[in-house]
């Protein structure tokens, strides 16, 4: 992925809107008689943050941060909360949502009726190898290791939290045919795997396509939840009878 952060631009709007109000709050104050309380302050900067953040088509999950971040941030003082607690809880957020942050994935997890459909689309073959490109917390692997004993599961996931998480959960479970790996999916040779599946973002789609198919064995499978890849039809889709109807994308290789 080649773009920058987009934290960076998320910090960048909030920095440009507080210099605004900065500057404007003297002038403005003397008008309204009264100085504007730090809550009020910080409530109309999330808001023009993320009015502007809307307006420059960030992603809803960034416009709904511009909008909380500094209003929260003072209700946590007033709360008297420790000061080490905000770097901490941060620190946290980010160690969870490493890829929102970094590359425009979010973590959002596959539901159970869509890990039981990925079962059943799974090649009935033994001793197959099945990637979950970006696997989060794994469960969607735990899912289909424990329903496919004689094949073999492999995650990817670079997020720190999700991936020791995943990692010990796997192997405190009972299959022993998942491996959880601490690696960008985009430093992977496809080629040694029969099926890749991907839960990801709009962003990503067209890139991990393409490094799937000049990768991948003739005949592999690529089944993306819900996102398309531009320019290139699926080859099928799967409805998946849940809540959202959730859509599989199937594409042979
Ligand atoms: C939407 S979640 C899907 C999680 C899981 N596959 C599922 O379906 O439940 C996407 C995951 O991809 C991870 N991710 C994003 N970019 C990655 C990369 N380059 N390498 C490995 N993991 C990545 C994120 O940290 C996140 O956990």
């Amino acid at each position: 992925m080649s773009s920058y952060p987009p934290i960076l631009s998320v910090l960048l709007v909030q920095l440009v809107v507080y210099t605004v109000h900065t500057a404007l709050l003297p002038q403005l104050e003397p008008h309204l008689g009264y100085s504007v309380p730090l809550f009020w302050q910080m409530l109309s900067q999330g808001i023009a943050a993320a009015a502007i953040s809307y307006a420059f088509r960030f992603s809803y999950w960034w416009v709904l941060i511009q909008l909380t971040a500094p209003p929260l941030l003072v209700l946590g003082l007033a709360l008297n909360l420790p000061l080490w607690g905000f770097p901490t809880i941060l620190l946290i957020l980010l160690l969870v949502f490493w890829n929102v942050a970094v590359n425009r994935i979010p973590l959002y997890l596959t539901n159970r009726k869509t890990s039981e459909k990925l079962v059943s689309l799974l090649p009935k073959k033994d001793g197959i190898t099945v990637a979950d490109l970006g696997s989060g917390f794994a469960g969607t692997l735990r899912e289909m290791a424990a329903q496919k004993p004689d094949q073999n599961f492999v995650g990817f996931e670079t997020a720190p939290i999700p991936f020791v998480v995943s990692w010990v959960l796997t192997k405190l479970g009972p299959s022993k045919n998942v491996n959880i790996r601490f690696k960008s999916f985009w430093s992977v040779d496809l080629g040694e795997f029969d099926v890749l599946y991907c839960f990801l973002s709009p962003v990503p789609m067209a890139q991990i396509y393409q490094k799937a198919s000049q990768e991948m064995k003739p005949g592999g499978m690529f089944i993306s939840n819900s996102f398309k890849v531009p320019d290139h039809r699926a080859d099928c889709v799967v409805t998946v009878k849940d809540g959202r109807k959730t859509k599989l994308l199937i594409w042979k290789i």
